[in-house]
């Protein structure tokens, strides 16, 4: 597939959906389609360091997750921690850093450690940042930096007639990340489930039919073509938008 290497998205986010599914379609329980999402976690995080693609974002576990049964949520729990722990060496052979979004003092204090401690190990690296967002959820987050930003006025940090989108995107988890070029979801279903609601502002959206698990890197590329196809204006017009090209 011939992509045009000037105009690569600098940050793609993923819904990945149908792990259940994909278990349940195999007569499996649906803890088996999540440990198959990881072997894709881990396909697509190496594609998107072979494209040189600065930035992924994985939405893992959302907020509403944690209303699941319990034995599937300790099973993600579990499975993540391992995960985390495991693919260090991994990373860091690829030069992946890896970042958290979320609530994270939510989530059980064994994995909040391994997470801290792979945030740490990959710190140094130069190459993708993978930000896993965990017991994350957009209204979440922005409730937080509503709170935070409410705190810096109430100090005398900021003053309000200051606060603008800037200073806003500052607050989030996400402020030192891009806002996303791209925003995935596999699995068929077509909502973006409170994931990133201010970041997307502008992103291309692509639902895939094809489940998590299945999701490889030929389908990556075939939504980077789609998306270099797309013309992104930005609420400017057409004519304006073939105008200001080089
Ligand atoms: C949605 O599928 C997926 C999740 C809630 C969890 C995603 C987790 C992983 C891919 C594994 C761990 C990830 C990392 C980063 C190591 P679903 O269960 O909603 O599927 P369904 O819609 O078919 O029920």
């Amino acid at each position: 597939m011939n992509l045009d290497p000037n105009n690569m998205p600098k940050h793609v986010a993923i819904i990945m959906d149908g792990n259940g599914r994909w278990a349940k379609q195999r007569g499996m329980e649906r803890v088996f389609g999540h440990r198959e999402g990881t072997n894709a976690v881990r396909r697509i995080v190496r594609a998107c360091g072979e494209l040189q693609i600065p930035y992924l974002t994985l939405y893992a576990f959302s907020t509403e997750n944690w209303n699941r049964p319990k034995a599937e949520v300790d099973a993600l729990m579990t499975l993540l921690v391992q995960a985390i722990h495991d693919e260090v060496p991994e990373l860091n052979r690829n030069r992946v850093r890896l970042n958290a979004i979320g609530h994270l003092t939510d989530l059980p204090q064994q994995c909040q450690e391994a997470l801290s401690q792979a945030i740490a190990d990959t710190a140094g690296n130069t190459g993708l940042t993978l930000t896993l967002s965990l017991s994350y959820s957009g209204r979440n987050e922005l409730t937080r930096c509503m709170k935070a930003i409410a705190e810096s006025v109430a100090t005398g940090e900021i003053a309000p007639a200051d606060i603008d989108e800037r200073v806003i995107a500052g607050y989030l988890d996400t402020a030192l990340l891009p806002d996303p070029d791209i925003l995935i979801r596999t699995g068929g279903e077509q909502r973006v489930s409170n994931f990133l609601l201010w970041q997307i502002a502008y992103a291309e959206l692509f639902f895939s039919p094809v489940l998590w698990p299945d999701f490889n890197k030929p389908h990556l590329l075939d939504i980077i073509a789609q998306y270099q196809n797309r013309e992104r204006r930005y609420g400017k017009t057409s004519e304006q938008i073939k105008a200001e090209r080089p």
